[in-house]
C-alpha cells in the first residue's frame, strides 16, 4: 500500500501520525476516540494463493468462453467479485464447528442447533432447511405461485422471478423511484413504494398470494429498506389478507443500515433489530450464504402450519429429510455459528464502511457509482459512463469484459442482459445497466481494494475506445448464465 494513498477505511481524514504518538503517550483515555481508522476486525490464519496473470491471456480466456463472466475458471481470475454468494470465508470457530458435524439422518442434533440459530434472530415457528436459497424459493413457489398469479417485491432477485416465472405467475418490481436513481442520496432506497403496492393489491385482489421484500434489495443496488417501510408494507398485506415474506439473504447488512440511519434505532443491538423485522412478517426465504457466514445452505421460514406442512412435504421429496434439507450436518453447524458471528458490530461496521470507501474513491474519479454505497457490492452505472453504448447492445457487458481484461477483475452485468429479455420473447432496456462488484465476506484486504481503484483509473483512460455486443446464443431462461457474446466493432 503507497503511502500516498493516505488513510483507508477510515471515517474521516487521520490526524498526523505524531499527533497520535503524541495523544498516546499522554494517556489511554486519548486513545481510541482518536484513531479513526476502521480496520479489518480478524487476523488471517489460511490463506489461498492467487495465481496472476497476463492482460494478453485474459483477452485469450474471454474469447474463449465468448465474453459470459461465468464461463471463466475462477483460477484464471485476479479478484473475483462475481458474487458474496458463498465465497466468504469462514472463522476458526466454524471450521471448529463442523467437526461437530452430526450427519445422522432423521433428528440430527446439528439441524437443532441450527434450528435454534435461526429462530434466535428469525422467531418463525417452522424453520425448514434447504441447499440454497433459490430451493426455498422453488418451494415456496410451488405452493403459492401458479398461472395468473402476480407477486410484488421491491425488487426480484433472478432467481426469485425465475422461480416465480417457473410456476406460471408474474413478478412485479415495486421499489420507489428514488431506487432507480443511481446518484440519488435516499438513505433507503430499497423501500417499497407504498402507494403502488397498494394499488396494486387493489388492481390484482385475489391473484397476489403473497407480498415480499428483499433486505437489502439486491438487484436494486443492495440498498437497504427502513424498520418503518418493513411495518408499513406488512400493515398494508395484513390489510389486504396476504402473507408478508421476507427473502433475508442480506438481513444483517440490512439492521446496520437501520441502526446507522433510521431515527430512534441508533442505539439498538443489531439481534433486536433483525428481531423486531422478522417479527412483521408471516415467513421468510434465505440464502445462509450470504448472511449467515455459509459457503452453501439456506432455509425457508413459515409461521402457518398447513403451508410449512406442504413445503416438507416437497423437501423430502426434491432435498431432504426436514431436519437436514439439501446440507451435510457439519453445514448446518457452520451456519448455527456462522448466524452468532454475523450481528457483531465490528464486523458489520467494517463490511460497510469497504463498500462505502470504494465508492468515495471511485465517485473521486467521476466515475457514475451507485450512492449510497449498498451493503454488500459496489455497483457502476455502467448505462451513464459508457453512454455511448446503447442500452440494447449491453454497457454493461462491455464494462465487466473490459474490467476483466484490464484488471483480472470479475464484476457482474446487472441489467439489460439479465433482466432485458421477457417471456413472451421480446427484448426491452431493464431499468439500470448497472456492473455489480460483490465483495464476498472477510475475504479481501484493504490493497485489494486499491488496486480495484487503479484498474478503474486506467478504465477512464480508455472508455470511450469500448464498444457493446450482440448475444448470439441463449437459453429461455435467466440468459445471462449461459448465454454467449460477439464483441461489435467500433
Ligand atoms: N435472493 C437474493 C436477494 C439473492 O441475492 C440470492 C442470491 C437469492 C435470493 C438466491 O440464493 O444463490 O442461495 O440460491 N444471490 C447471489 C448473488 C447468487 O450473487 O447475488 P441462492
Amino acid at each position: 500500500m503507497g503511502a500516498e494513498r493516505g488513510p483507508h477505511w477510515t471515517t474521516a481524514a487521520l490526524r498526523p501520525f505524531r499527533v497520535h504518538v503524541a495523544a498516546m503517550m499522554t494517556g489511554p483515555e486519548f486513545r481510541s476516540p482518536e484513531l479513526k481508522t476502521i480496520i479489518e476486525p480478524f487476523r488471517i490464519k489460511s490463506v489461498e494463493p492467487i495465481r496472476m496473470t497476463t492482460r494478453d491471456e485474459r483477452k485469450k480466456l474471454l474469447e474463449n468462453v465468448h465474453f459470459n463472466m461465468f464461463g471463466l475458471h475462477s483460477d484464471d481470475v485476479l479478484i473475483d467479485l462475481l458474487t458474496d454468494s458463498g465465497t466468504g470465508a469462514m472463522s476458526a470457530a466454524q471450521w471448529s464447528a463442523v467437526m461437530r458435524g452430526d450427519e445422522s439422518y432423521a433428528g440430527s442434533p446439528s439441524f437443532y442447533r441450527f434450528e435454534a440459530a435461526v429462530k434466535n434472530l428469525a422467531p418463525f415457528k417452522h424453520v425448514i432447511p434447504t441447499h440454497q436459497g433459490r430451493a426455498a424459493e422453488a418451494i415456496l413457489f410451488s405452493m403459492l405461485g401458479g398461472v395468473g398469479r402476480n407477486i410484488p417485491n421491491n425488487t426480484h432477485f433472478d432467481t426469485t422471478r425465475g422461480n416465480i416465472e417457473a410456476s406460471g405467475a408474474a413478478g412485479h418490481d415495486l421499489v420507489i423511484a428514488e431506487g432507480h436513481d443511481p446518484a440519488n442520496l435516499h438513505p433507503f432506497k430499497g423501500n417499497m413504494d407504498l402507494v403502488r403496492l397498494e394499488s396494486y393489491l387493489q388492481e390484482h385482489g385475489d391473484s397476489v398470494p403473497c407480498v415480499m421484500i428483499t433486505i437489502t434489495n439486491n438487484a436494486g443496488g443492495g440498498q437497504p429498506v427502513s424498520l418503518a417501510n418493513i411495518r408499513a408494507t406488512a400493515a398494508l398485506a395484513r390489510k389486504y389478507g396476504r402473507p408478508f415474506i421476507i427473502d433475508g439473504c442480506r438481513f444483517a447488512e440490512n439492521a446496520w443500515f437501520i441502526k446507522e440511519r433510521e431515527e430512534g434505532q441508533e442505539d439498538r443491538s443489531i439481534t433486536d433489530i433483525v428481531r423486531d423485522c422478522f417479527a412483521e412478517a408471516d415467513g421468510m426465504t434465505m440464502s445462509a450464504k450470504k448472511d449467515a457466514f455459509g459457503n452453501i445452505g439456506g432455509w425457508l421460514a413459515l409461521n402457518d402450519d398447513d403451508l410449512a406442512a406442504k413445503a416438507r412435504n416437497y423437501l423430502i421429496r426434491a432435498e431432504g429429510f426436514p431436519t437436514y434439507g439439501g446440507l451435510s450436518g457439519r453445514d448446518l453447524e457452520a451456519l448455527a455459528q456462522g448466524l452468532s458471528e454475523i450481528v457483531d458490530e465490528d464486523y458489520l461496521r467494517y463490511r460497510i464502511r469497504t463498500n462505502t470507501y470504494i465508492v468515495e474513491r471511485l465517485d473521486a474519479l467521476g466515475i457514475p457509482v451507485v450512492k449510497p454505497a449498498g451493503g454488500h457490492a459496489v455497483f457502476i452505472d455502467a448505462r451513464t459512463w459508457l453512454s455511448h453504448i446503447p442500452p440494447l447492445q449491453y454497457p454493461g457487458q462491455a464494462l465487466a469484459v473490459a474490467l476483466y481484461e484490464l484488471g483480472g477483475i470479475r464484476g457482474c452485468e446487472i441489467g439489460t442482459v439479465m433482466f432485458g429479455m421477457h417471456p413472451d420473447g421480446t427484448e426491452t432496456p431493464a431499468a439500470m445497466d448497472l456492473v455489480r462488484l460483490a465483495i464476498p465476506r472477510r475475504t479481501y484486504t484493504q490493497s485489494h481494494a486499491d488496486y480495484l481503484i487503479e484498474v478503474f483509473e486506467e478504465l477512464a483512460e480508455i472508455k470511450d475506445t469500448l464498444t457493446g455486443y450482440r448475444i448470439t446464443h441463449q437459453p429461455d431462461l435467466m440468459r445471462h448464465f449461459t448465454c454467449r457474446f460477439e464483441k461489435l466493432e467500433p
